[in-house]
């Protein structure tokens, strides 16, 4: 079992590394949407940690993490797992690895290659940050956002990803993973380091991973 999640991650590499230099997608796995903990035992297991292993996560986790984010759950409507406020969908989510910074795109259920760097250390501001596997960013793109005043566009926003960041949380409670979503961050640097656009906007980040062998 450990010898074929270590392969996997290893696969993992190779992919990403071959296609951040061609600046292709990653398609990821087909999200595994049934089973997991019965919801109350997840919302009774939920919780916040800081302590986390190195260890990656396999691509097929990371497939259902991201498709239990704010992946499409509708098909036919390309509606997602989380709501947001008129249908508007502005929330990316940036996906910080080892391997580099990506950009979850749920149509494809792919992760597009946006640095090759491993920028985990800008993610945030907290020792954790830069060790953990995975740093997810969520960034608000308020040109999808129609003609709302930029109050609306914070407010809603900041609602849109707190649904996100709970679907995460409820995830990670079910497969026994350690999470905690942050808004202690610079900003500014992390929007410059991932050279997002002026009217991109970061709302919060959160780390995801293995609990350390203490917690375990
Ligand atoms: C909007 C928001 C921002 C947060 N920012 C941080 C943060 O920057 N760093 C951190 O360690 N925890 C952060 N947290 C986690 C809270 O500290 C945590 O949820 C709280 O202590 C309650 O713990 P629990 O999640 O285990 O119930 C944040 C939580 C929320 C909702």
């Amino acid at each position: 079992m450990k010898a074929g999640c270590a392969f996997l991650c290893v696969m993992f590499t190779v992919l990403v590394s071959s296609c951040s230099q061609a600046a292709e997608p990653v398609l990821l796995p087909e999200p595994e949407t049934d089973g997991g903990k019965p919801l109350m035992q997840a919302l009774s297991e939920r919780q916040t940690s800081r302590s986390y292993s190195p260890e990656a996560l396999p691509q097929q986790v990371l497939s259902n993490l991201l498709w239990a984010a704010f992946g499409i759950n509708r098909s036919e409507s390309g509606k997602r797992t989380a709501p947001s406020a008129l249908n508007w969908q502005e929330i990316d989510i940036y996906v910080s690895l080892a391997e580099g910074l990506f950009l979850y795109h749920a149509g494809e259920h792919a992760l597009y290659p946006v640095l090759s760097e491993d920028v985990r250390a800008v993610t945030g501001l907290q020792s954790f940050v830069k060790d953990a596997p995975v740093n997810l960013v969520f960034v608000a793109d308020y040109s999808r956002m129609g003609d709302a005043s930029e109050e609306d566009k914070d407010f809603y926003s900041a609602a849109d990803t707190g649904f996100i960041s709970q679907n995460v949380y409820l995830f990670c409670a079910s497969e026994g993973l350690a999470t905690v979503v942050r808004g202690y961050l610079d900003r500014s640097v992390l929007h410059e380091t991932m050279r997002l656009r002026p009217d991109q906007k970061i709302i919060l980040a959160q780390t995801v991973g293995y609990p350390s062998q203490a917690d375990r």
